[in-house]
């Protein structure tokens, strides 16, 4: 499954994967859109049936609904958390939840943990989680949602970047021996509907960085210039490349290699306080009572 995947990289990793033989799975908002990736992935796909489910991934209850539909499909072999966003000016979710953090960390972390016993189903099974080379300028403090000071789109972005890469690694490490491997991947960068919408205006990065303004738009100009093709190797490399087999808790970056991890994403204390903040804003016992409730409205005469 490839959360985001009827546009940008996540289209394109689903098309690599659906050219691998492998029945994807694309989650997006829009059905007309889902509708023509689906024929998209079907004149490439060289096995299995290509589909797609209808979720906007910025509302906790509809990754809930989500989850809940995709593990009554069974065993899930492949998870690929491609969905991510950054917002120009401080936006709310429907769950009241600044949207950087809901987007980018809480709605992948809520998925994945609710898709666990799939994924140990379908083991040898494989989570890859896509992170950004943005969580280089993230202010490492998580006791909260929002960080003390001003809202800068593109740092907000990076340090909920930052929450998921630490998560992943961490949940590497818990899963390690359970058939299931988790993996990050740095798509680097190219043109897609994020990057053309957001990284045009110095509103997104803080005053300091603003007086650096046309350098800064020159380096993001050139990093995002290339086709989403080329950003979708490190998440196929992740999820396919047999050379990972049995490995887990690895960075793959631009290159489609192996990297170091990223300058903060492993420190303990990151990890704790990004930890009990998703358990506190996305508890997993809420999907517990919903299938509870469910049963009961079922199993009634
Ligand atoms: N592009 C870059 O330079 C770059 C660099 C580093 C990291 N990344 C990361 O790579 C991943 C893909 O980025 P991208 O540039 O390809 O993004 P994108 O162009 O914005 O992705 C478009 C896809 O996201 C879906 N989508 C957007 N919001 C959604 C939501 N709330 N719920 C469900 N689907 C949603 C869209 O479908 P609908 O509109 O139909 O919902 C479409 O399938 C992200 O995690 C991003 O942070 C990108």
């Amino acid at each position: 499954m490839v959360t985001a995947g009827t546009g940008g990289i996540g289209l394109e990793t689903a098309k690599g994967l659906a050219a691998r033989g492998y029945a994807v799975t694309v989650v997006g908002r829009d059905p007309g859109r889902g509708a023509r990736t689906v024929e998209q992935l079907a004149a490439v796909a060289t096995a299995g049936r290509p589909g797609f489910l209808a979720a906007d991934l910025a509302s906790l209850g509809e990754v809930r609904a989500l989850a809940a539909r995709l593990a009554a499909e069974g065993p899930l072999a492949l998870l690929v958390n491609n969905v991510g966003a950054m917002f120009a000016r401080r936006t709310s979710t429907v769950d009241g939840i600044e949207a950087s953090f809901a987007v980018n960390h809480l709605s992948p972390y809520l998925l994945t943990e609710l898709l666990l016993d799939r994924l140990r189903a379908g083991g040898p099974s494989r989570v890859v989680n896509v992170t950004s080379g943005a969580v280089g300028l993230a202010r490492r403090t998580f006791r909260e949602v929002e960080p003390p000071g001003g809202y800068y789109g593109f740092h907000w972005y990076g340090r909920a970047k930052l929450a998921n890469l630490a998560y992943t690694l961490d949940l590497a490490e818990r899963l390690r021996g359970s058939g299931v491997s988790v993996f990050a991947a740095d798509p680097g960068g190219a043109a897609t509907e994020m990057t053309n919408g957001t990284l045009a205006s110095p509103a997104i990065v803080s005053p300091p960085l603003r007086l650096l303004w046309p350098l800064v738009r020159r380096k993001f100009e050139r990093s995002t210039a290339g086709p989403a093709s080329s950003a979708a190797r490190p998440s196929l490399a992740a999820a396919t490349d047999p050379a990972l087999d049995g490995r887990t808790g690895l960075l793959i970056g631009p290159q489609a290699g192996v990297v170091p991890p990223y300058r903060g994403s492993t420190d303990p204390q990151t990890v704790a306080d990004v930890l009990r903040l998703s358990r506190r804003l996305a508890p997993l016992e809420a999907a517990a009572e919903a299938a509870r409730g469910l049963d009961g409205i079922s199993n009634a005469p």
